[in-house]
């Protein structure tokens, strides 16, 4: 019997990056949000599909064996440059690059990795540069499993940490530095990272990027490898906060928040320069803490309504604070839009572009009139995470940051008198008569 040979189908199959992208118009660059609706795929592609399909699969047939020789080859490292193709769904896939591609966009950024959480993004990028008897300088407060990661896991495997408060001025930075460069040389190993989370989860301080990035030049400049400095920027990234422009090397994201937008999903990101990405994108790799195609679908039609959502909760979050800073059972606010400290100020006028929509809201009293004021609510969820695109209320010390121990929380302005609330797209009117109403019962 002789092998009948199949005809094949008039329409191409699906590939990755096919056409060269528009990115220029009439001399102009395009824009993040017009880039969101198509850059990175092609539909004519994938049977015409105006969106991307969802490649559900684990693996990806080579066109021969000398290209998955090849594949194999950039992906270990043997051939510079990185994979050819895609070859296996723990190391990446068409849905994952296409939203890395986007991702990278908003953070004028080389390259990005998506993964499967925030928190595992954080992990990957701890792992990818920490080794035994390094040290991590980080600013406080941090969200409270990255302390943990921290404070609790590297240190089982010999890493230790120094840290500094959010507001700290370039000379305390200095000081913390050369303490931790004193610290390594002493165990035998390096500064590894600095590694920063502005604004900070819950109490909203601010960083100063530019002095950090100043201090680390100064004070471990002449290191042989140099230290990269990370930044969490899920609080006001990517709309308001560009890191990379500010001295920062790797910006991380917990993409569950702002960037998801809709309290549906959990996934993290990382975005700087390709060198930057590369060991993390190794190690990713190899323990598998890629985001699945299912999410990163998810985030690409996320993506196309990010500046339109934070947009509107930005003016909405605007509203209710100046409604709820004048009521008489609010202590006080800790919202961007309404800084009090002439330091965080001059930071926020230098590094952000918008006061975002999370706060911290400190109500007259303690733990007993926040929970009231949380209990009744009744247009806003009682609820952790933020960014969402309905608004969100919880109580930090009790709840996201209840593992930290009670004198730190105290140092680090996490007390029992404070809200932390998300502002989502609702009308703002409707909200306001909500926070009134649940204040009128405290
Ligand atoms: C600032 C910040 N970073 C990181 C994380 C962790 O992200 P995920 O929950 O997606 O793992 C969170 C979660 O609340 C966060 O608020």
């Amino acid at each position: 019997m002789t092998d009948t040979p199949i005809k094949p189908i008039a329409t191409p199959t699906p590939r990755r990056k096919p056409k060269p992208q528009v990115e220029m118009l009439g001399g102009r660059k395009l824009k993040p949000a017009t880039l969101m609706m198509g850059h990175g795929f092609d539909p004519v592609l994938s049977e015409g599909s105006l969106k991307a399909p969802i490649f559900l699969t684990s693996t990806f047939a080579f066109e021969n064996a000398a290209a998955g020789k090849r594949h194999f080859e950039g992906l270990t490292g043997r051939r510079p440059g990185g994979a050819e193709g895609l070859v296996y769904s723990r190391f990446n896939g068409p849905n994952q690059e296409i939203l890395e591609d986007r991702l990278s966009i908003w953070d004028d950024a080389e390259d990005a990795l998506v993964f499967s959480s925030g928190m595992s993004a954080i992990a990957t990028l701890l792992l990818a540069y920490c080794s035994n008897n390094d040290v991590i300088v980080h600013s406080g407060p941090l969200y409270a499993a990255t302390e943990a990661m921290i404070a609790r896991i590297l240190s089982r495997f010999g890493i230790t940490y120094l840290d500094f408060p959010a507001g700290a001025t370039r000379a305390e930075i200095d000081a913390v530095l050369e303490q931790a460069k004193d610290m390594a040389a002493r165990q035998g190993g390096r500064v590894a990272m600095i590694y920063l989370e502005s604004p900070a989860n819950p109490t909203n301080a601010l960083v100063d990027i530019e002095a950090v990035a100043e201090a680390r030049d100064a004070v471990l400049g002449n290191e042989d490898v140099p230290t990269p400095i990370a930044i969490d920027n899920t609080f006001l990234g990517p709309l308001w906060q560009q890191p990379l422009h500010h001295g920062a090397d790797i910006v991380v994201y917990s993409l569950t928040k702002y960037v998801g937008g809709h309290s549906d999903l959990v996934a993290g990101g990382l975005s700087g320069p390709k060198k930057w990405m590369d060991p993390v994108r190794a190690l990713r790799n190899t323990i598998g803490t890629i985001c699945d195609p299912n999410t990163a679908w998810m985030l690409m039609r996320s993506l196309e309504t990010v500046e339109l959502r934070m947009t509107r909760a930005g003016e909405n979050a605007a509203k209710v604070c100046a409604f709820l800073a004048q009521h008489p059972k609010v202590e006080g606010l800790g919202y961007l839009g309404m800084i009090q400290d002439a330091r965080q100020k001059d930071i926020f006028d230098r590094h952000c572009s918008g006061a975002g929509s999370t706060f911290s809201l400190f109500i007259k009293g303690g733990e007993a009139e926040s929970f009231c004021f949380l209990d009744n609510l009744r247009l806003a969820k009682l609820a952790v995470s933020l960014g969402g695109t309905e608004t969100l209320a919880s109580h930090p010390a009790a709840m996201t940051h209840l593992s930290v121990p009670d004198a730190r929380k105290a140092a680090l302005g996490i007390t029992d008198n404070l809200v932390r609330i998300s502002i989502g797209v609702e009308d703002p009117d409707d909200l306001i008569a909500d926070f009134e109403q649940a204040l009128a019962t405290v």
